[in-house]
């Protein structure tokens, strides 16, 4: 369903020609979840902006991003809008940074579904079915209510009931749960799930977290500095990690048993600091000099996706 390939992104010269994705492919099938997990800066929001057509400002990109076969980068604006209002819709990390404060829950449940030709009467209908299926008790009183009135958890349901009202086939998560409390996250997660199996949506999610991804991704896809390190099924993963920072995130997971999260040391680097070699490399526990004069192209080992030099060396230590 989504096709992406070797897709680049960069700020155009006049800001200094910085690479900000490199080489990024990336698949998503009907009805799967794919996770997508970095450092912060690594470039998940500007891949999961990248599929719904809307790149940087002043950028320009390369290769190819395919919805159902039609190249999303170079749709005119009309079907452009087309594209997404039915076929893909997102979700933010801040729900109320991505809400107007001014207008009524109501209208910003039924806006897209309005803008689609839907009578009024009809769409607040639906949209307080939507309500009700992402667990908003009184649907009705909702429809009338603030943004303001509510707390960030249903907010978060709110903004989720939004993106569903076009039906989308995809849904992109950008680290949805990022700004909830602990508790609210998991209820917000469960009604994710929950709604991707019964509405059989393929979803993008986007998180730090990697454990989080494992446990609710069918495959994935680990960024480091714009590009894609690591691709593998979940369970395979996080069972056998085979890129160094891939080892390192799962070691940086915090523990259940209180212990100090660790961290992947040293910090991120951007593309564009970056000349020859491993982007990897200056972190790297396991860079040998070659890891700093050639680039690690990915490949297939053992059903694992992997950009790393010293890939099939390190197999079987752990890090
Ligand atoms: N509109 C923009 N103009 C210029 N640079 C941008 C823009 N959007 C993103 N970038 C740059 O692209 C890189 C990737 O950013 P991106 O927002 O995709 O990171 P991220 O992985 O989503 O991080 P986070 O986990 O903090 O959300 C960063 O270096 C960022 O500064
Ligand atoms: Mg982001």
């Amino acid at each position: 369903m989504l096709e992406i390939e070797d897709l680049s992104v960069r700020l155009a010269p006049g800001k200094a020609a910085r690479p900000i994705l490199d080489g990024v492919s990336l698949r998503v099938a009907q009805g799967e979840t794919v996770g997508l997990v970095g450092e912060s800066g690594s470039g998940k929001s500007v891949t999961c902006r990248a599929v719904l057509g809307l790149l940087p400002g002043g950028s320009a990109a390369g290769g190819s991003l395919r919805f159902d076969g039609d190249d999303v980068l170079s749709m005119p604006a009309a079907r452009l809008r087309e594209h997404r209002r039915r076929d893909v819709a997102m979700i933010f990390q801040d729900p109320l940074a991505s809400i107007n404060p001014m207008r009524r829950i109501g209208d910003h449940v039924t806006e897209g579904m309005r803008a689609s030709g839907v009578p009024r009467e009809e769409a607040l209908a639906r949209a307080e079915g939507l309500l009700e299926s992402v667990g908003i008790r009184d649907p009705r009183a909702a429809l009338r209510s603030y943004p303001h009135e509510f707390s960030g958890g249903m907010l978060q349901r709110v903004m989720i009931a939004g993106a569903l009202a076009g039906e989308p086939r995809l849904l992109l998560a950008d680290e949805p749960t990022t700004a909830l409390d602990v508790t609210t996250q998991a209820e917000v997660i469960s009604i994710l799930t929950g709604l991707r199996t019964e509405r059989s949506m393929a979803m993008l999610f986007v998180t730090h977290d990697l454990e989080l991804a494992a446990a609710i991704c069918d495959r994935v896809c680990v960024m480091y500095a714009g590009r894609i390190v690591e691709v593998q099924p979940a369970e395979a993963l996080f069972a056998r990690p085979r890129h160094p920072y891939t080892r390192g995130l799962l070691t940086a997971t915090p523990r259940l048993d209180g212990g100090r999260p660790h961290g992947v040391p040293g910090r991120p680097v951007s593309l564009s600091d970056l000349v020859t070699g491993c982007a990897f490399a200056p972190r790297c526990p396991h860079a040998s000099p070659v890891c700093e004069e050639q680039d690690p192209v990915i490949r297939t080992i053992d059903g694992a996706q992997v950009a790393c030099l010293r890939a099939e060396e390190l197999t079987d230590e752990r890090a």
